[in-house]
């Protein structure tokens, strides 16, 4: 028995987390669930987007799968699953992309991984009014450390996959200490693996290409800011939010989410695609080595794909979370 801690989150978290948990326990997956609570439902219920309870729950049972968290825009609480993974420091924040079979995207051969340092860069949150309402400025922090890690981590798992190239994405012509220490780390850390190729590209340039030509990337590693705002542009190239797991992982920790958000537009009303969460909760039984478990859910979401009667509207279906849900559940035992 796995003990997990599990936080349904905010918007749509609660309708996916339903899903997730009903295919999982379907599938006979030996997990018992922590349930806590953070992000806005947290600040509702208790007065604090971060409860001491979930964080100790975190810190006892090392594995989480989390919904996704609203953080106000603007103003309010600074985000949570940032702190999250500072706490914790889960420096790898993993997002693959793949094309889907029966899903309908400009590309049919997309298969890339993009690592994310998920600890410093412009998220630290180290910001500050120079004069009030005038005059704003952040500052980002590149520490060699963090950036070896997730560097490291990258060409770590490239080899254990037999992926054959590393991309490492920067801004180093403009921000030189910063983007610049990053691309020089990457540059030392390829020299441990000559067998994998390593390349390094200039972000804006990087945007065109993925959307040119994704086939071309395999492994990607980058910097907080560019890996969030690049990871949401590869699930547009696999078919949307909808579809695309996460890790965030350290040395002593792990948490599971989707790439997307809480997706206020649509929550509450059965129309969430829980495919991303639920690949993210697939990649946990993975980390978990539940290979076989996690493969055979995966098979039973791939035959589900083929009938739009059941898949949600945000892949073209005509069906609902339940729907789609129930459908995954009958397939299982195909
Ligand atoms: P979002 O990812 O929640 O939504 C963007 C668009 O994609 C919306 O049109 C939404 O309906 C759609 N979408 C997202 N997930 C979907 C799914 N599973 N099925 C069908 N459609 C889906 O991004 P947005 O609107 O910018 O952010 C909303 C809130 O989520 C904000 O408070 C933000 O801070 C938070 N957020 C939380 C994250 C996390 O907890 N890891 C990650 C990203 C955003
Ligand atoms: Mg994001």
């Amino acid at each position: 028995m796995h003990d997990i801690v599990l936080i349904p989150g905010d918007g749509i978290g609660p309708e996916i987390t339903e899903s997730i948990t009903t295919i999982l326990d379907e599938a006979g997956a030996n997990i018992n669930w922590i349930k806590c609570t953070a992000g806005l439902a947290a600040q509702e219920e208790l007065g604090d987007p971060l409860p001491d309870e979930t964080l100790e729950a975190i810190d006892n049972y090392r594995i989480a799968l989390k919904g996704p968290l609203t953080t106000p825009v603007g103003a309010g609480f600074r985000s949570v699953n940032v702190a999250m993974r500072k706490k914790f420091d889960l420096y790898s924040n993993i997002r693959p992309a793949k094309t889907l079979p029966h899903i309908q995207s400009r590309f049919d051969n997309v298969d890339l991984v993009m690592f994310r340092e998920n600890t410093e860069g412009l998220y630290i949150g180290k910001e500050q009014w120079v004069k009030e309402d005038s005059h704003a400025e952040s500052i980002a922090v590149v520490t060699r450390d963090a950036s070896e890690k997730v560097i490291r981590a990258a060409f770590e798992y490239a080899k254990k996959k037999n992926r054959d190239k590393v991309t490492l994405v920067h801004k180093a012509n403009i921000l030189k200490f910063t983007c610049g220490l990053f691309m020089e780390v990457g540059e030392e850390v390829a020299k441990d693996y000559p067998d994998i190729e390593y390349e390094d590209i200039i972000v804006d340039n990087m945007a065109m290409q993925m959307v040119m030509r994704p086939e071309q990337f395999d492994v990607i590693v980058t910097t907080n800011l560019f890996g969030d705002i690049l990871s949401d542009l590869a699930s547009g190239l696999v078919g949307g939010l909808g579809l695309t797991g996460a890790a965030n992982i350290g040395d002593d920790a792990a948490m599971f989410e989707a790439v997307h958000g809480s997706a206020p537009d649509i929550a509450g009303e059965n129309k969430a695609n829980p495919i991303a969460f639920l690949l993210s909760a697939l990649m946990l039984l993975e980390h978990l080595d539940e290979h076989s478990l996690a493969e055979r859910i995966r098979q039973a979401v791939y035959y589900t794909l083929e009938d739009k009667t059941v898949c949600t509207p945000d892949i073209g279906g005509q069906g609902s979370t339940t729907t789609f849900t129930e459908a995954v559940c009958k397939n299982l035992n195909r």
